[in-house]
């Protein structure tokens, strides 16, 4: 199987019929997703149906080099790199698909939220690629690709809960349709992935944070530090997760003050004690954001979960089980899907254009875009640009 190809296992597929177009829902579509709202520029292939569907290639190209003295992703720096690298990452994703444009039915992009540089690039290019082909432009939530990603990888029918935990973002989503989203609740502050690249920060670890701390976190003793669990006092589903940081740098200080520096064991012992309090926080709270569905008469069966912070490995046990109490499936999309890539774009690309809905060259890029347009804005704009 070539590199990003992913075979899909269909479980619960939506009805099959006619959409407002008339188009006859059972002929795959062949979409091109862009996405570039970040810090990786990407390009996929993706063929099929609603609920079945094949990612034929999946091209991500990374930027974490040229951020990295930095300490955060650079904005213009971001920009620029996509503008270099979208041309050739759709050259590459369309040449290990072995198609060219005239296999394609319709180009979908990336129009928000995210760095605006970045976004209006991947605009750009889709434009000019829908002009030049005549074929249909299709602007995506970049939200609602990470939202529809468990129905991508495991064919997962809706309602589901979404956890979606990542740099930029963090909050649950009752996802009742492709086009259908209720905010439960979700972080007043940072976003976990900018609390573990924070963190990482503070204790020497490489960037980015999130994979230095599990693994540093492997050998160490969580209990050695009582780190705070924001907000567990609160009945509902927001979180905040500004305080750890400040708590790290507490205790690392107070180590480099009574040692002189940190020990390997301490680096490890601070990096448990933080994936402990950060998991402990999403679990509890992700059991609380489950209450809230069904007690909102949901039939709620399925917990999945997105975004780069979705790839730890003690957090997803932690969710598991919490799952298992509660008598949901826990739906949980390979890693290389829940970080950032242009698959999930192309997919929910492929949905609005299977309903018909396209959009035209006055498509505009859009820094903030919330899925849910009914829930009050919980957040300012972070490291990793605006959030929604
Ligand atoms: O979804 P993503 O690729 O980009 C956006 O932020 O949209 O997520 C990147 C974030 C980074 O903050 C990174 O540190 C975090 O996800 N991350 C992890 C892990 N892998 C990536 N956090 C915790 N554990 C991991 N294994
Ligand atoms: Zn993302």
């Amino acid at each position: 199987m070539p590199p990003g190809h992913c075979r899909m296992r269909p479980r619960v597929l939506p009805r099959i019929g006619c959409s407002a177009t008339g188009r006859d829902m059972n002929e795959p579509l062949t979409i091109l997703g862009i996405e570039s709202s970040c810090d990786d520029t990407a390009a996929a292939v993706v063929r099929g149906r609603p609920g079945s569907a094949e990612i034929l290639s999946s091209v991500v190209y990374g930027q974490t080099d040229l951020h990295a003295d930095f300490g955060g992703v650079v904005p213009e720096i971001a920009a620029r790199a996509h503008a270099e690298k979208l041309d050739i990452v759709v050259e590459q994703c369309l040449f290990e698909a072995d198609l060219t444009l005239s296999g394609i039915d319709g180009i979908a992009v990336t129009a928000g939220p995210g760095l605006i540089g970045g976004v209006l690039s991947g605009v750009m290019c889709a434009k000019g690629l829908a002009a030049a082909t005549g074929l249909p432009l299709i602007g995506v939530n970049h939200l609602a690709g990470h939202a529809l990603t468990p129905q991508l990888s495991d064919g997962l029918g809706f309602p589901y809960l979404m956890l979606l935990v990542s740099g930029g973002h963090c909050q649950f989503l009752l996802v009742e349709g492709p086009d259908t989203y209720t905010r439960l609740g979700g972080t007043i502050d940072d976003a976990p992935g900018e609390a573990f690249d924070k963190s990482a920060r503070i204790l020497g670890l490489p960037q980015p944070g999130g994979p230095s701390i599990e693994r540093a976190a492997k050998g160490g003793r969580a209990e050695r530090f009582q780190l705070p669990r924001p907000l567990l006092d609160r009945d509902d589903c927001n979180m905040s997760f500004s305080g750890l940081k400040t708590a790290m740098l507490r205790a690392r200080d107070g180590l480099v003050q009574a040692n002189g520096g940190l020990t390997r064991q301490d680096q490890s012992d601070l990096a448990a004690a933080f994936q402990s309090a950060i998991g402990d926080v999403l679990i509890e709270k992700s059991r609380r954001a489950a209450q809230i569905a069904r007690s909102r008469g949901t039939r709620l069966a399925h917990l999945a979960i997105a975004g780069g912070v979705a790839s730890n490995m003690a957090i997803r046990g932690g969710l598991e089980t919490m799952c298992r109490d509660l008598g949901l499936e826990f739906v949980t999309p390979p890693p290389k899907l829940c970080t950032d890539n242009a698959a999930m774009i192309a997919y929910a690309g492929l949905l609005r254009h299977m309903r018909g809905d396209h959009d035209d060259m006055t498509l505009a890029a859009r820094p903030r875009w919330p899925l849910d347009q009914n829930s009050p804005s919980l957040l300012g704009s972070g490291r990793k640009g605006a959030k929604a």
